[in-house]
């Protein structure tokens, strides 16, 4: 346990999770735990940033998340999980980390220009952004400082996150003569994209996703409104799987290798028609999805054990996070 390396990572909670973040970031997750110390946060002071004045679901989408990890494999008996509000010492270290931050290492991030452009319509303009969402880059530092961890697994698009965090890092153990933080590195997995059903990026707001939660009936559905080789129309024209964006690519994902064979042939010679084929798909993802709904319905029913796992991981959190913003502490020389 002492010698394992330190991983954190967190997610905002924006609502029920799809397939794309189960195969994208969480299968990710859930194969660190055994070989690393894990922190998986919860981050809802991140969720805030922007929907600070959308406040009502913020209960709802904890507990979703929650129980989209849990059943997903994400262990409590092995990773520590946690909600970020419940582990005050992220904030205090968020202070200390503002101190040394310069201003125009935030303005630089692309993700904040992003969201200014979301927040302004279009228009990127920092200077009007809310003071705790043009920080959201030194919070996430601050996660990430909490545990003093080494490695942070995420998508391509936190990188840059992760980079000012190095940067933040060199700064205070340049500024304070001491080599305190570890540099904190991005861990990238190459994993399947999955499109959204339409062919665009899977997105909750598209509604072209499939959730974790969804039932099979519900799934089955979504998969018959995907995208297929739009050249065929009829059942006996021969169709292309390259020219399949969608439901071939979820073959190519889902399927073994000789059902993926096996479906590209019969798609050429019209032996199969797109309804039939997106029926068995369908019935392959429910399939796979089966154990962890089933799991996900037990755990919504036990709401008691659900939020004392969520306690319970943010006191474990707690305890490491104490520890590190006590020595931070000591090295500013702060009166104590
Ligand atoms: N900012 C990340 C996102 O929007 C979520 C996140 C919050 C995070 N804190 C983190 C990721 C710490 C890695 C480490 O997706
Ligand atoms: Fe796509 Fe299947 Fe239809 Fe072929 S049969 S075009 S692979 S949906």
């Amino acid at each position: 346990m002492e010698n394992k390396k330190r991983i954190m990572s967190g997610m905002r909670p924006t609502g029920k999770l799809h397939l794309g973040h189960y195969l994208g970031v969480i299968k990710n997750w859930v194969n660190l735990q055994d070989e690393y110390e894990c922190y998986f946060s919860i981050a809802d002071w991140h969720a805030l940033t922007t929907k600070y004045n959308q406040t009502q679901d913020m209960k709802q989408n904890v507990q979703d998340v929650l129980l989209d990890w849990l059943c997903s494999g994400i262990d409590p008996e092995k990773s520590t999980i946690y909600l970020q509000s419940l582990v005050p010492q992220t904030a205090s270290l968020h202070i200390y980390l503002s101190m040394i931050t310069p201003q125009n290492w935030v303005e630089r991030d692309p993700t904040l220009k992003d969201l200014a452009k979301i927040m302004n319509q279009e228009r990127e303009n920092m200077s009007n952004l809310p003071y705790g969402l043009f920080g959201y880059p030194v919070l996430m530092t601050a996660d990430i400082l909490t545990f003093n961890a080494h490695l942070v697994p995420v998508g391509i698009d936190q990188v840059a996150h992760v980079e000012l965090s190095r940067d933040i890092v060199r700064r205070f153990n340049n500024i304070y003569g001491v080599e305190y933080f570890i540099e904190p590195q991005p861990k990238l997995t190459k994993v399947p994209l999955l499109k959204g059903l339409d062919g665009n990026k899977m997105g909750k707001s598209f509604n072209n996703d499939i959730k974790i939660s969804d039932t099979a009936e519900i799934t089955q559905k979504k998969i018959m409104s995907g995208i297929t080789d739009r050249n065929r129309i009829r059942k006996d024209d021969k169709g292309n799987p390259d020219n399949c964006e969608v439901i071939f690519d979820y073959w190519k994902i889902f399927g073994t290798e000789e059902e993926v064979n096996e479906i590209c042939e019969c798609c050429k010679c019209a032996t199969i028609g797109c309804a039939d084929c997106k029926r068995k798909l369908a019935a392959k993802i429910n399939e796979q999805m089966a154990p962890l709904r089933e799991k996900r319905q037990e755990l919504e029913n036990n709401e008691k054990l659900v939020k004392e796992i969520l306690y319970e991981g943010s006191k474990k959190a707690q305890i490491k996070a104490q520890e590190v913003l006590d020595g931070a502490v000591e090295v500013i020389k702060m009166y104590k």
